[in-house]
């Protein structure tokens, strides 16, 4: 297989996502999205339920593979590769609905996800993540199905954390969690965008993706509506909404 040639304006360090396009069934779910994600930041990727957003994330993870467009990193496509192939080129990610294996341990749920990496490596990697999540520490025998939802999500973002990536895609990281839960993990994402990873924080629910990032996409029906600072957002809240509820859908409703 011969490698791709990279585009010359690609971004050293980042993960550049050029005119992805995603199939799920027969529909189109994603149609010709660029993104670009920075190194050491926090992105946000915002929309309304079905816009596309974990579709893209399938496909950045490898787990649906793209039917057209290009994933960028260190001057290599991933498009095509395995799952795991991705994970060890740099992208953890972290699925909708803190998706941990409940009737393992947490331990084991950590273990998992070294993957082949040596009893060194995983011993250092687990101490990394529990300093991150100090209390899963005492929850490490215990069955990650007992934990709570919160707990579950902080198991599976440390998942993630193990193999060390360089980017983090989280999908939906607030989902079914109370707002306490959620201010508890906000802190630790902000520290992992601090340590160097480029964090692709997902939401449904636009407040904490304006509130924590530095640069805001949202989707709506498969396409990028919004590219640029969270701020625009936050000021004129019309263009959220339109990307919420597009026009035709307020007209079907008799609005
Ligand atoms: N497994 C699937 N089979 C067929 N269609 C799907 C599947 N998963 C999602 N879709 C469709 O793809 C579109 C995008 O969904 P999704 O990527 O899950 O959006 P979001 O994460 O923004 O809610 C929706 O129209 C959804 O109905
Ligand atoms: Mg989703």
């Amino acid at each position: 297989m011969s490698a791709k040639i990279a585009p010359d304006n690609l971004r050293e360090g980042w993960l550049e996502i050029r005119d992805l396009v995603m199939v799920r069934g027969t529909k189109k779910a994603v149609e010709g999205i660029e993104l670009r994600i920075a190194p050491g930041k926090i992105t946000a990727l915002a929309g309304a339920n079905g816009a596309g957003k974990t579709s893209t994330v399938l496909g950045i993870a490898g787990v649906v593979e793209p039917v057209f467009g290009e994933i960028w990193l260190d001057g290599r496509d991933l498009v095509g590769m395995e799952p795991d192939e991705i994970r060890r080129a740099g992208i953890g990610t972290v699925p909708e609905g803190h998706q941990v294996l409940r009737e393992l341990t947490v331990r084991d749920n950590l273990l998992v996800a070294a993957g082949g990496m040596s009893r060194g490596d995983t011993n250092a990697s687990i101490e990394r993540v529990l300093a991150l999540f100090p209390e899963l520490k005492e929850k490490l025998p215990q069955a990650a199905g007992d934990l709570s939802g919160g707990q579950q999500q902080m198991v599976a973002i440390a998942q993630a954390l193990m193999v060390e990536p360089r980017f983090l895609v989280i999908d939906e990281l607030s989902f079914g969690l109370a707002p306490t839960i959620v201010a508890r993990l906000v802190p630790i994402i902000r520290k992992i965008a601090d340590s160097g990873i480029g964090v692709l924080l997902i939401e449904q629910f636009t407040q904490l993706a304006l509130a924590l990032s530095h640069h805001v996409y949202v989707m709506s029906r498969g396409r990028v509506s919004y590219d640029g600072a969270p701020g625009k957002l936050r000021d004129e809240p019309e263009i959220l909404h339109r990307a919420y509820f597009p026009v035709s859908d307020a007209e079907a409703v008799g609005l």
